[in-house]
């Protein structure tokens, strides 16, 4: 029986091993981490994680052949595959602060494996990694003493949170990257062979290392560019009157741009997309292409804009004040049916209001734990409130901030009856009705179109 292990139980190791676990009977896996809370919570009835489908894989593999332990450095001696899946934040301190990748996670873990690895392995990057880090692990790996050999696999993981199980189990590509030896080719063979249980044949490509370790960066500030470029001509299209959802439909019929990915909203956040476009950035930098840093930058740039531009517009829009005025928030995830609040624009939204002296009523139907967390010194001013009709009574107006599905589910007349009037209603994500909802008696201010509003015309 092969044994995998993978270092780092997060949203990324978590559900890739469940599933692989799922779709490959005859593998023994293992997954560990430090947080030996999150070890204990993958092996109770509370998931560390919130993903649709999820819960059910993780019950049909534990303790058949999907295992959470503690024991690192058991599970690494038995180990013939690792998967690293560790955190790699934006650096804090020191050099590169602010875009650099924080490689001391990783590098730890390397470590470890020098410590206790007793045989020949193949470790394999999941964790998303500046381009050329294979060489500095390749470095550490063989500064054993043991004559130990090891081959250097990049396998990045392209995952959404929210489909996170749904996209490993029909992935649009896998990606393997290797050394162009006939040992990195063998060991790309053998992690191909996992996938090669369920994912076609012609959807996993292999590369060398650096082409695979600079695909994930690039794949996610692509994604991220498209954001910044459709909320870039959304403020356009609130000067102009054209509507950024006729704009994005008629502009993404064309075929090679495509439809997908169009939504204006407040922004993107989740761990990934900032963290990596400045990494890209920083990388670009170090290798003396500052023109380049410089586009990639503006991706990051446009964002923040966004989200203060939410803010300015709302008020704007309830008459330069927003001091002592309750505002609902509606939704803290950075986006639907996930609870991770990491970089959501929710929490920068949040901050200028507090600067304004608002009054916040949050809500999230998974969020909420995190969110207090993420506003822990605004605690005691802020209300949490597990009932969405508890967070909008009384309150002046509601920005809605993640595209949860429920939103729309919601009776928005009683919600108009709770709050005070006139009641205006910020659409972070262009999800809600505005025509219904501006019949109901809201003033309604989407994103990229015009304000839907109860007011008589400025003379
Ligand atoms: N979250 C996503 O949607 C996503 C998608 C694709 C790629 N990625 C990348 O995958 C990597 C992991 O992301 P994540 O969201 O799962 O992070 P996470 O913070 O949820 O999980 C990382 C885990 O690694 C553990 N860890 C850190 N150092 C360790 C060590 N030395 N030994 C054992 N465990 C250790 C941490 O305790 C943590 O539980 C990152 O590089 C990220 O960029 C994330």
């Amino acid at each position: 029986m092969k044994k995998i292990l993978c270092i780092g139980a997060g949203y990324v190791g978590g559900p890739t091993m469940a599933v692989i676990a799922d779709r490959c009977p005859e593998y023994r896996i293992t997954v560990v981490d430090i947080n030996e809370k999150r070890i204990a919570a993958w092996n109770s009835d509370h998931l560390p994680i919130y993903e649709p489908g999820l819960e059910a894989v993780v019950k049909r593999c534990r303790n058949r052949n999907l295992f959470y332990s503690n024991d690192i450095p058991g599970s690494i001696r038995e180990a013939d595959i690792i998967f690293v899946s560790v955190n790699t934040p934006t650096k804090t301190f020191g050099a590169g602060a602010g875009k650099a990748a924080d490689l001391q996670y990783l590098e730890k873990t390397a470590r470890s494996i020098v410590e206790y690895a007793e045989n020949d392995k193949i470790v394999v990057e999941k964790s998303t990694l500046p381009v050329r880090t294979a060489q500095a692990i390749s470095r550490i790996l063989h500064s054993n003493t043991k004559n130990l050999k090891f081959q250097i696999i990049s396998n990045p993981e392209f995952l959404a949170e929210g489909t996170a199980i749904a996209d490993l189990e029909n992935p649009d590509r896998v990606l393997i990257g290797g050394m162009e030896t006939p040992e990195g080719k063998k060991a790309i063979a053998e992690v191909a062979a996992i996938y090669e249980h369920w994912v076609p044949r012609e959807r996993i490509i292999t590369t060398n290392l650096w082409s695979s370790e600079l695909t994930k960066l690039v794949s996610n500030a692509l994604l991220a560019q498209r954001v910044s470029s459709v909320n870039s001509i959304s403020a356009l299209c609130e000067k102009t009157g054209a509507n950024i959802s006729e704009v994005t439909a008629a502009a993404g019929r064309d075929s090679r741009i495509g439809p997908k990915f169009l939504t204006a909203s407040i922004g993107f956040g989740g761990s990934c997309f900032k963290k990596d476009i400045l990494n890209l950035v920083y990388l670009c930098g170090y290798y003396g292409l500052q023109e380049v840093a410089d586009y990639w930058e503006q991706v990051v740039k446009m964002n923040d804009f966004q989200a203060r531009r939410f803010v300015a517009n709302m008020l704007a829009a309830m008459f330069n004040t927003v001091a002592d005025k309750k505002i609902a928030i509606l939704g803290f995830a950075f986006k639907a049916d996930t609870g991770d609040t990491r970089e959501s624009p929710a929490i920068a939204v949040c901050r200028q209001l507090l600067d304004e002296h608002a009054k916040l009523a949050i809500h999230d139907p998974k969020a909420l734990d995190n969110a207090r967390t993420d506003l822990e010194d605004a605690r005691g001013i802020i209300d949490f409130c597990e009932d969405p009709y508890d967070a909008v009574k009384n309150a002046h107006a509601i920005a809605l901030m993640t595209d949860w599905s429920c939103f729309r589910r919601l009776d928005f007349r009683r919600i108009f009856d709770l709050m005070e009037k006139p009641a205006f209603l910020f659409d972070g994500r262009n999800l809600l009705d505005h025509e219904a909802l501006y019949r109901i008696g809201f003033n309604v201010y989407p994103i990229g179109r015009k304000a839907l509003t109860h007011f008589p015309a400025a003379n």
